[in-house]
């Protein structure tokens, strides 16, 4: 992390317990690039508008390893959008640099996937051929990739519904075919902007198991957007904190809690002391 992550690592916390102690880390400096799944260097995003300059992303460094699964947990507005699409190469930086697999972002790339908040699946084509997009888009035979679709369907517990359209399936289900149409070009690293955000309660519960079941058996790299912090518990190995705007990461939490998360663990006092301790942290930050 940059020197303003690191300042505001010292936040003074509240930790109950020594083992919360253990996981509450000071904000770490990216090492070296080419190890990296992801790794971002004092990036910086200003929009200019009518209303003048501002700054959406201030100075945040981060690193993700392969195969690892990282969200960064921020309220709105803070600028959690405005630097997912940095990485994915949807919007250029006013400053620092955004590598993934050792290769600098200038553009959207192949070995990127992204879920947004709403599926936006195309209503004309049903489910396999929204899934199939991405291939068309690259311009690849979509035989090749049949099967393949076929597979993430299965994966994302749609398989009998590949013929469906999309006015024909639920939130939930609309968005697990988001989910297999970010995969169908076997991207490496898979970024997700807060995508169960519009989902009721009781799906967006069941959507975090069945991506930790997602994740798992696709191992894939996982930067996961959220500004709900069970949620982000739940998921990931570490959480990245911004704080309101301008964005800035102010501490790094590291999630012990043993996989495969179940629902027991929703309900274990482990689950829900890091929930609180995290909670803590945002009062912190007023
Ligand atoms: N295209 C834009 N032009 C000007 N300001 C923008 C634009 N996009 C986002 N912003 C501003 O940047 C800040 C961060 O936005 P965003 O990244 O969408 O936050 P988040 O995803 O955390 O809710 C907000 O204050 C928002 O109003
Ligand atoms: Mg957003």
């Amino acid at each position: 992390m940059g020197s303003r992550g690191t300042a505001a690592g010292n936040l003074t916390l509240a930790v109950s317990n020594t083992r919360l102690r253990s996981a509450v880390l000071p904000a770490s400096a990216p090492t070296d690039a080419g190890t990296h799944a992801l790794s971002a260097n004092d990036v910086s995003v200003t929009y200019q508008s009518l209303r003048g300059k501002h700054i959406a992303v201030d100075n945040v460094s981060m690193t993700l390893r392969p195969g690892e699964f990282v969200s960064i947990l921020g309220p709105s507005g803070c600028g959690k959008s405005t630097f997912l699409s940095v990485v994915a190469g949807l919007l250029p930086a006013s400053g620092g640099e955004v590598s993934v697999f050792g290769e600098t972002v200038s553009g959207p790339r192949k070995d990127i996937g992204v879920v947004f908040q709403q599926a936006t699946l195309l209503p004309w084509l049903n489910v396999i051929n929204n899934v199939l997009i991405p291939v068309k888009a690259l311009r690849k035979s979509d035989r090749d990739y049949t099967q393949r679709a076929h597979e993430l369907l299965e994966l994302v517990g749609l398989s009998k519904f590949f013929k469906y359209y999309p006015n024909e399936l639920s939130g939930g289900m609309q968005q697990r075919v988001g989910i297999a149409r970010a995969l169908i070009h076997d991207p490496n690293l898979l970024l997700m902007d807060e995508p169960f955000a519009a989902l009721d309660a009781m799906t967006r519960e069941r959507m975090s198991l069945e991506l930790q079941d997602i994740w798992q058996a696709s191992k894939k790299s996982v930067l996961f957007i959220t500004h709900s912090i069970p949620e982000a518990v739940f998921l990931s190995d570490r959480i990245l904190i911004m704080s309101p705007s301008p964005g800035r990461f102010v501490k790094e939490v590291v999630i012990d809690l043993p996989r495969p998360r179940t629902v027991q663990t929703m309900s274990s006092g482990e689950y829900a002391a890091l929930c609180g301790e995290i909670r803590k942290m945002f009062d912190h930050l007023g």
